[in-house]
């Protein structure tokens, strides 16, 4: 099978924007199939490094056709800013970027409500958006209250759509002590995104089948992570669409024999921004602290989105064996190996110990999650530097198996090892 799906396989920001780099040379189309512009995508070329939130990774290299599909929530502002900012640093983007027809247009009023939602959530209980409107905008969605890029060339439609949801949602941020918006201003600005859009509005279930039918080589890449999943996630404390494989049909209008191989990206440990339980994480302060600190740097662990400090913790493999049953993971690709070669030993979560029971399940509970400690073994350090490796024979020997550790508590063989952000950083096993 030719194309192939790349997934997170924790809570987001394992390393997607890079593994799609790589991979990138060996497809014809790069296409997005979930999420929005809460995604934040780190892709370093040289010197240069590039955050990309709703644009396909695969724009960086000529040649590509990237697709924003209809399960992505598209945000018209951000999504020319990045057009603008990719230009001035010489990218080309022009007849290389769809965007479908079908997908729903985070409008001024989801950023606002995402703002008013989470701040009427009582402390302890917020879920910490990225505050971008993606939860806002897919609600609008499945209660059939959506605009859609199609609407934004139909100037009597938007109008239409505009003003129902302008009534209904200026009454609530105006009862939040919000500014209430108004629709003559939007709907102008609209209508002059959706101009400059309209070369990249397109019916891509027509166009996905017409690179299917040609033999095309299509690589689906996943954003968030699959705890991060609506349905399988840490709920509440996900986000609002699937971010598992299993999205790709229904986020591309693509019928799911065609999605093909799929590879699993996970961090060599954990890492989460936002809020939810969390059972391997490392405390914020005290001894914990300094060595969540001590791979807050090398990691790079601050959003890529929101510029938080991620929180850390050592691997799970709860987390990860629910997310390759969930996509069918074939294969992993472990990321930031480079980041735990300080280590004298390395934890591992390999069970949760909850009200004297072992459990070796994810528990849908998240109140139960909440309370689950983690049974670790620990794995021998290393205390080498890998981020010069080029083969897995050039791995210090207590680095591949940790790797092997990891293989056998998922299933999953390692296909491809990180070692620091750059191309060259990358072992293919
Ligand atoms: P994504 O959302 O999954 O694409 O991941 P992000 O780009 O949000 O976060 C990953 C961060 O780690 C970025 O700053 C990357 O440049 C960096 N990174 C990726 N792979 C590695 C790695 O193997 N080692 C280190 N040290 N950093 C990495
Ligand atoms: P990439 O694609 C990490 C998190 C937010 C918050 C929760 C809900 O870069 O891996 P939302 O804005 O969707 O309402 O936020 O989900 N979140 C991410 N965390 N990486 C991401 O994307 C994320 N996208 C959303 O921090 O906890
Ligand atoms: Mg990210």
């Amino acid at each position: 099978m030719a194309n192939m799906c790349v997934v997170g396989l924790q809570w987001g920001d394992e390393g997607k924007g890079k593994i799609i780099d790589i991979l990138a040379r060996g497809f014809d189309v790069v296409a997005r199939y979930q999420g929005g512009s809460n995604a934040g995508h780190t892709v370093v070329i040289g010197k240069d490094k590039f955050v990309l939130h709703l644009i396909p990774s695969g724009i960086l290299h000529e040649g590509k056709t990237c697709v924003i599909g209809n399960g992505v929530a598209v945000d018209p502002v951000f999504l020319l800013q990045e057009i603008d900012e990719l230009r001035a640093r010489g990218v080309r983007v022009g007849d290389n970027l769809y965007v479908s027809d079908r997908a729903h247009v985070v409008m001024p009023y989801h950023k606002a409500l995402d703002q008013v939602w989470d701040q009427a959530r009582a402390d302890g209980k917020k879920i910490g958006s990225t505050g971008r409107g993606i939860g806002p905008c897919y609600t609008d969605k499945m209660s059939r209250n959506g605009v859609r890029m199609a609407d934004l060339y139909d100037a009597d439609v938007f109008l239409e759509k505009l003003k129902l949801n302008l009534e209904q949602k200026n009454g609530i941020i105006a009862g939040a002590q919000g500014k209430p918006l108004s629709l003559e201003g939007i709907e102008k600005e609209y209508l002059g995104y959706a101009e400059r859009l309209r070369p990249h509005v397109c019916d891509t279930v027509e166009l996905m089948a017409g690179f299917l039918r040609t033999g095309k080589r299509i690589l689906f890449e996943g954003a968030q992570g699959s705890l991060l999943d609506v349905d399988f996630g840490t709920y509440p404390y996900v986000t609002s669409s699937t971010a598992t494989a299993c999205g790709v049909a229904a986020g591309l209008g693509v019928p799911p024999r065609h999605v093909g191989h799929i590879l699993g990206v996970m961090k060599a440990y954990t890492t989460r921004v936002g809020e939810g339980p969390f059972p391997t994480e490392l405390d914020s302060s005290g001894r914990e602290g300094d060595i969540a600190e001590a791979m807050r740097r090398p990691g790079h662990e601050y959003g890529s989105t929101t510029g938080r400090p991620r929180r850390i913790g050592w691997f799970d493999a709860l987390v990860v064996r629910r997310a390759v049953m969930l996509s069918g993971i074939e294969e992993l690709a472990v990321t930031h190996l480079d980041v735990l070669d300080q280590f004298e030993t390395i934890p591992v979560c390999v069970a949760y110990e909850h009200n004297g029971e072992r459990i070796g399940i994810f528990p849908a509970s998240t109140a139960k999650l909440g309370k689950c400690k983690p049974i670790c073994e620990d794995l021998p350090g290393w205390k080498q530097d890998t981020s010069g490796a080029k083969k897995l024979s050039e791995l210090p020997a207590n680095a591949r198996r940790y790797l092997d550790r990891i293989s056998e508590l998922t299933g999953v063989p390692v296909k491809m090892v990180l070692v620091g952000p750059r191309r060259d950083q990358t072992v293919v096993a």
